[in-house]
């Protein structure tokens, strides 16, 4: 196979910024080769995140904001094509995840919205766009979510052993790589070749949404606030002990469930603001510790971390401390940025749909089947 070249977009809970990925995909490489991040303007940003939970005149909001969003994708990926000096038709398609507005895996009537108009993407690209790539796993049965394990598994698939690989976004996830499993490009894996992957927790958005609302800051910058505080002990024990935290997989998260809401459950009396930062910081930390000691029993395992929490540098220094046997590093170290990892994965998703290849995990979603994921729009 020839190689060709695809873009990933990622915006994901923490709405931070739209990161698009230039990637090239040829029989068995898959190299990133250029990258541009657009931030999500504040305005914006706080138009998105009222759209998370139920309010006034949704639909309209809902469709106004989808075309907007779509365009500052498209404004995004076409300041890449440009940075690198590519044109459209050099471009086999975009994979465009989309930014999630709802996600509710576990309702009677199961789904996951994600909005930027993918016709919209496509038309004012000039590039076939593949998107919408949770609800086929939905149809499944499966939680649409996590979707980037197939991706750590085509890419970070160890010789040898075990690989731990943990995205610290606005939520975290975990995906164990076995270097028994087969990739999944032709086949579905075989039950004995399980991949396991699911939503852990919270990532980094309690900090971020206790941080904005007490200082008006996006993000607590290397943790230097969350490092001012102390644990408390009955806060951090409650919020292990939370039903999400102990529930078995498949499961998936976001903010419907951790927000500041779930969080003054928990919270008695009228504790430091620091403190509390100190003590989400923690959970972070040791639920990703706990899931990787729970999952890899006593056997070797390699962490290796991607995600914007990996800059968090009090958020890492717990992280490590908490798991003195495990070699950490990010996924730099495996030939990928950890900033990329997400959006990576929906190039190479777009690429399997594109191939009508199945771009789920069962075992990781819980879907019946294995699906080929999203709708193909033609520029
Ligand atoms: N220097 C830093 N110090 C502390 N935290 C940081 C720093 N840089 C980034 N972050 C954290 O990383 C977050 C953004 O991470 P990322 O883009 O991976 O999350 P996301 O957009 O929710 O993605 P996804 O859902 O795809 O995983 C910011 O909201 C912030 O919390
Ligand atoms: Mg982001």
């Amino acid at each position: 196979m020839k190689k060709e070249l695809y873009v990933g977009v990622m915006s994901g809970t923490s709405m931070d910024a739209i990161d698009a990925v230039l990637v090239s995909i040829a029989n068995n490489t898959f190299k990133t080769l250029a990258h541009h991040s657009n931030p999500i303007p504040k305005g914006l940003q706080n138009q998105l995140s009222s759209l998370c939970s139920p309010g006034e005149n949704e639909i309209e909001r809902c469709g106004q904001l989808d075309v907007l969003f779509a365009e500052l994708i498209a404004r995004t990926v076409n300041t890449l094509l440009k940075n690198e000096t590519l044109l459209p038709q050099d471009i086999t398609a975009i994979g465009s995840h989309g930014q999630t507005i709802r996600h509710h895996p576990d309702l009677p009537k199961p789904f996951s919205l994600q909005i930027g108009n993918p016709s919209i993407l496509a038309h004012n690209t000039g590039i076939t766009t593949v998107a919408d790539f949770r609800m086929a796993d939905i149809a499944a049965n499966g939680q649409g979510a996590p979707l980037v394990p197939a991706f750590h598994h085509s890419v970070f698939k160890p010789e040898k052993g075990f690989r731990a690989i943990i995205n610290i976004g606005g939520i975290a996830n975990i995906t164990i790589l076995n270097s028994s499993s087969i990739a999944p490009q032709n086949t579905a894996l075989k039950k004995e070749e399980e991949v396991i992957g699911y939503d852990i927790g919270p990532g980094n958005t309690l900090m971020d949404q206790w941080i904005l609302r007490h200082k008006n800051e996006p993000f607590d910058i290397n943790g230097c606030w969350a490092r001012s505080g102390q644990v408390i002990p009955s806060l951090l024990k409650h919020l292990l002990a939370d039903i999400f935290i102990k529930r078995p997989p498949p499961k998936s998260s976001g903010r419907e469930y951790f927000n500041l809401a779930w969080l003054n459950n928990y919270i008695e009396g009228q504790p430091k603001d620091e403190d509390v930062q100190r003590t989400l910081a923690e959970f972070t930390a040791q639920v990703l510790a706990n899931t990787i000691n729970h999952e890899t029993k006593n056997m070797s395992c390699d962490v290796f971390l991607c995600g914007g929490g990996v800059r968090n540098t009090f958020l890492r220094e717990r992280i490590d401390s908490l798991l003195p046997k495990n070699k950490i590093s990010t996924t730099c170290s495996l030939g990928i940025d950890a900033q990329l990892v997400e959006a990576a994965a929906f190039a190479w998703l777009a690429k399997q749909t594109l191939r009508r290849l199945p771009g789920n995990i069962q075992n990781v979603t819980g879907a019946h089947c294995s699906k080929i994921l999203g709708g193909i729009y033609l520029a």
